[in-house]
């Protein structure tokens, strides 16, 4: 039996599309979790908060599939809760199921320069899974891409919807995005003994700049539109001031999130995990 936790998510619901038959795979899950297209998986009702549930979860289990984050998460408690007691409360349910196996989703976020309250907790949690005694597996993926990606679908939405385009700062910093059927990829492979005690960054190949992802949007939905560059400060202060709110549309998560450069290397997860990922171009064509 596999446990995915955060199955609901955008990760977790590619990754149980793609197992077949389900059977053997529970899925931790919250009373308002939209469980649509997890049929077939045992469903689990629970928090990462909450000890209690993970140690009913964990019963009977071989791996574990961590993928719960609090991405919305507008305050430093909140990504606190979550990520950092969060690992805490898994690794000792694992710990007292005796599962032994764990696969975490962290991000690339915990190396940024400077980090968002989000990438210093899922920085910290990386920290306890890695310190468990336990046998981990850290994947840190770039901005996860795909048809049904809430961040992607948000980032084409402001490309269509406007008369411009908002960037943060000065759009030259470059990411690596990353497709979700690469991503799938790497979360099962990464279930092999030899991934036992690795951390793998997970992105595509060649580093893009971030205005030249816009562009490359816009051209495939036919679309030319003004980009307007705002400072980055601006917009997080703005940030701040929404922090109170439920659901804020702009966070620090967001914008620490998009506007620093980055060049990743992934000759690891290509070799060990022999995932050759695909372009933004081609990915763009499997999700536009
Ligand atoms: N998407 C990306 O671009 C990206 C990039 C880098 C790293 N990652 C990492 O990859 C993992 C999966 O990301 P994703 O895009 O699939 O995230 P997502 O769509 O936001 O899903 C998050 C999942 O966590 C669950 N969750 C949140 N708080 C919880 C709690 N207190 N107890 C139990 N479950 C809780 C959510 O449940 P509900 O459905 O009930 O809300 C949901 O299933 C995360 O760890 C993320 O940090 C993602």
């Amino acid at each position: 039996m596999i446990l995915i936790t955060g199955a609901s998510g955008f990760v977790g619901r590619n990754l149980v599309r793609r197992l077949n038959p389900r059977s053997n795979v529970r899925c931790l899950v919250r009373k308002s979790s939209d469980t649509a297209g997890l049929e077939g998986c045992e469903l689990v009702e629970g928090d990462i908060t909450d000890p209690g549930s993970l140690l009913e979860a964990t019963k009977g289990v071989e791996a574990v599939i961590h993928l719960v984050a609090a991405f919305g998460a507008s305050t430093y408690r909140e990504n606190y809760d979550v990520h950092v007691s969060g690992a805490k409360n898994l690794v000792a349910a694992c710990k007292s199921n005796g599962v032994r196996r764990i696969v975490v989703a962290s991000t690339v976020a915990t190396l940024a320069e400077r980090k968002s309250d989000y990438g210093t907790t899922k920085a910290m949690a990386d920290e306890i899974f890695a310190q468990s005694g336990l046998d981990v597996t850290i994947l840190k993926p770039d901005f996860i891409y795909g048809k049904d990606g809430r961040g992607f679908n948000t980032l084409v939405n402001v490309i269509r919807g406007g008369k411009m385009i908002p960037i943060p700062g000065d759009g030259a910093y470059r990411r690596q995005p990353v497709h979700i059927d690469d991503v799938c990829r790497v979360f099962f492979r990464a279930l092999s003994e030899k991934a036992i005690g690795k951390t793998y960054v997970v992105a595509s190949r060649e580093p893009i700049e971030f205005n030249r992802m816009v562009d490359m949007i816009m051209a495939k939905l036919g679309i030319s539109k003004r980009k307007v560059h705002l400072p980055v400060w601006l917009l997080l202060l703005a940030a701040k001031a929404m922090k109170l709110k439920k659901n804020p549309k702009l966070t620090q998560t967001v914008i620490l999130g998009i506007a620093q450069d980055r060049i990743e290397d992934v000759t690891p997860m290509i070799r060990e995990l022999g995932v050759n990922p695909i372009s933004f171009e081609e990915g763009l064509e499997k999700s536009l």
